[in-house]
């Protein structure tokens, strides 16, 4: 069998291969550039951006929990324009396309960071991260509250024809209605999941793990559980999910694919191998040909549920 196809039409682009490095776990790609081949990367989402930037919380903000890790880096970033100034001009230049993961704590500051963004050229699309407290509806998270979901997808959708992916938390009882308020509002896609809120306890101390209390759980623990939501939200969608939780291998990202997903993304395993993201489409590629798959494509959706 030839070379199986491993490129991807995703909200109007054509990706080489479905596989993304995450948000937060891959800087703003240029930390990576001497490690990595960057156009063996379907992709790559850079660190979520505000409008100013933010310091982020005290250490210690990561703790290696028994099949994962907590995080409570609290956002750190650069902020909008430096990353349009010093950070986009290099990033042009690669032949990888990145997407920009946006967070703010009002609908007015997604918007600000999307108008900045929009004015500038070489970005592919847009993911909001909308587990973030709401502080004009009393701390709740966007992605708990639907409406405001909608509508904060709805004034972003206003202001940008780049594709506008939505990334969810999992932190709910059900993900098929945040998933339909976020097509609602005029995602094209949806990525899941985001961390579990989690916590870490010293013994001996009577402590948090992490400075702040809690953190978010991510890595291999999550998988089976970002599965099931996967494959839960492509059910219940017409536009595409983006899965990720815990992908370390090829065969991993083939499991996202056949619960519904279009495309997947890469996180944690970053931190315990920098090229991991590359690797795992190299992998992806090596199970199709194993299984006489020609196209990736073939494997999206086909979980056979009894
Ligand atoms: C240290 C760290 C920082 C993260 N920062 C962001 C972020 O800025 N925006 C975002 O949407 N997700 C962020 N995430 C979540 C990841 O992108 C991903 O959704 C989550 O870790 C689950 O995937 P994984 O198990 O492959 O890591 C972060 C995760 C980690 C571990």
């Amino acid at each position: 069998m030839n070379a199986p196809d491993l490129s991807v039409e995703l909200c109007g682009l054509t990706l080489r291969n479905p596989v993304l490095a995450a948000s937060g776990t891959f800087g703003y790609g240029l930390e990576f550039e001497h490690m990595v081949d960057l156009e063996t990367l379907g992709g790559f989402v850079v660190k979520g951006l505000s409008r100013e930037p933010i310091e982020g919380n005290r250490a210690p903000r990561l703790w290696e929990a028994e099949a994962g890790m907590l995080n409570s880096v609290g956002l750190q970033n650069v902020g909008v324009h430096a990353f349009v100034r010093d950070k986009l001009p290099v990033l042009r230049g690669w032949r990888t396309p990145v997407f920009v993961n946006v967070f703010g704590f009002a609908a007015e500051d997604y918007c600000e960071v999307v108008r900045v963004l929009d004015a500038a050229e070489g970005i592919a699309g847009y993911e909001l991260n909308v587990s973030c407290p709401n502080t004009q509806h009393g701390g709740i998270f966007f992605s708990n509250d639907l409406p405001a979901l909608s509508e904060l997808v709805a004034a972003v959708r206003r202001l940008t024809r780049r594709p506008l992916w939505v990334k969810l938390s999992p932190n709910v009882a059900q993900i098929e209605p945040a998933a339909l308020a976020a097509q609602e509002g005029g995602a094209d896609a949806v990525s899941l999941v985001n961390t579990f809120i989690a916590l870490a306890i010293d013994a001996k101390t009577r402590r948090p793990r992490i400075a702040n209390g809690f953190g978010g759980l991510s890595g291999p623990a999550i998988k089976p559980i970002a599965l099931r939501m996967v494959y839960q939200a492509a059910r219940a969608l017409r536009i595409p999910v983006i899965g990720l939780g815990g992908i370390a291998s090829g065969e991993d990202a083939a499991e996202f694919l056949i619960a519904g997903a279009r495309a997947v993304q890469v996180g944690t395993a970053s931190f315990w191998d920098p090229g991991a993201t590359g690797r795992v489409a190299r992998e992806l590629a090596g199970f199709l040909s194993r299984q006489k798959i020609p196209r990736v494509t073939d494997l999206v959706g086909t979980l056979r549920m009894p």
